[in-house]
């Protein structure tokens, strides 16, 4: 049995399973499994493209123990269909669906000491695309490198209970109209930690992203955001710089059912200022497969700080709902768990 800490020090992204999926393409031999493997470093030509052209996708998705002591996969054909549109945006070659699927649930399956017991706790499966080729003109790699990686996790912010404290981004930019926004690229992430690392030193979680002209609210870039006011929840639209989220989708289906009028629209950072002074702002709250459900305690930049009211009725029903299908504690009538 590995050795883990209780669920509360599991953290994310700490801990990973003892083996690894891993599958290569090449144009003339297309897509060739290597199966489930022992975990390992990986063996790259120092030429290879992702090192200097940043040809990198990855996805993240979860399993979770089952009330009835199976193990179920959330969406994984949404992640796999994300990874296809961003591999097409970077002129990446794609793992087939059953490649996708195989891989996931042969290493899930060999894999299930791995998963942690308590609530609140899953196997979070990171499916990663890297351009292997070694050459250095400009152009896309010709070879590919698919693995899976798992790893036991807990609470992404550990700030949870009482909320997170997000700072507004009024200088850099994540995404640009046209850019790599709506895709999973490494190089979005590359691209936020400078702004994330001057948030933490103001004692903010992350960052909450606008968009280009700096007035538009995009996203936490862990996590995309909604804003519970008081005739309606609002999330940003998707405009091509954002990228949608399986916890963003589901939560709409969920919210439409419970009778919340959902829209999605061009949400400007002036209207959440403004609602949070005449009252209307109830709750705000992020989504994303780390970040399952994590409320918005305080939202700041240079010119303005305000803080969310301390409810969050609809944030915490959201959270329990979801969490409930995941587990399988109630019937999932969408067919969204994938059971291994
Ligand atoms: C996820 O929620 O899967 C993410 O990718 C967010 C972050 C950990 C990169």
């Amino acid at each position: 049995m590995p050795q883990l800490p209780p669920a509360h020090e599991l953290g994310f992204g700490k801990y990973f399973a003892d083996q690894i999926f891993m599958a290569r393409y090449t144009r003339q031999g297309g897509w060739v499994s290597e199966g489930v493997l022992p975990y390992q470093a990986l063996k790259l030509d120092p030429a290879a493209c992702v090192l200097h052209y940043g040809q990198a996708l990855f996805e993240g998705l979860k399993a979770f123990r089952q009330k009835d002591g199976g193990f179920a996969i959330f969406r994984p054909e949404f992640n796999w269909k994300r990874m296809c549109d961003g591999a097409d945006r970077l002129c990446m070659e794609a793992p087939p669906r059953e490649l996708w699927m195989t891989g996931l649930v042969d290493l899930i399956n060999r894999c299930v000491k791995w998963f942690p017991e308590e609530r609140g706790t899953a196997i979070y499966i990171r499916p990663t695309l890297i351009g292997t080729e070694a050459f250095l003109g400009v152009r896309p790699s010709n070879e590919f490198l698919f693995f899976v990686i798992l790893s036991p996790v807990g609470n992404y912010y550990s700030e949870d209970s009482g909320g997170v404290k997000i700072w507004v981004e009024k200088e850099y930019l994540r995404a640009a109209p046209g850019g790599l926004g709506a895709t999973k690229a490494a190089a979005n992430y590359a691209g936020s930690l400078k702004a994330a690392q001057r948030a933490k030193k103001k004692g903010y979680a992350q960052v909450l992203w606008l968009d280009h002209s700096r007035t538009a609210i995009e996203e936490v870039g862990t996590m995309n955001v909604f804003f519970r006011c008081k005739n309606e929840v609002v999330t940003p639209e998707l405009d091509g710089s954002i990228l949608e989220g399986g916890t963003r989708a589901a939560v709409i289906e969920l919210l439409r059912e419970a009778g919340h009028r959902v829209t999605e629209r061009k949400l400007l950072i002036r209207e959440v200022i403004e609602a949070q002074q005449k009252g209307e702002l109830l709750e705000a709250f992020g989504t994303g497969t780390a970040a399952v459900i994590t409320s918005i305690a305080e939202l700041a930049s240079d010119d303005f700080k305000i803080q969310l009211p301390r409810e969050r009725k609809v944030t915490f029903q959201l959270f329990d709902q979801l969490s409930a299908i995941q587990r399988g504690e109630v019937r999932d009538s969408r067919g969204w768990m994938v059971r291994i």
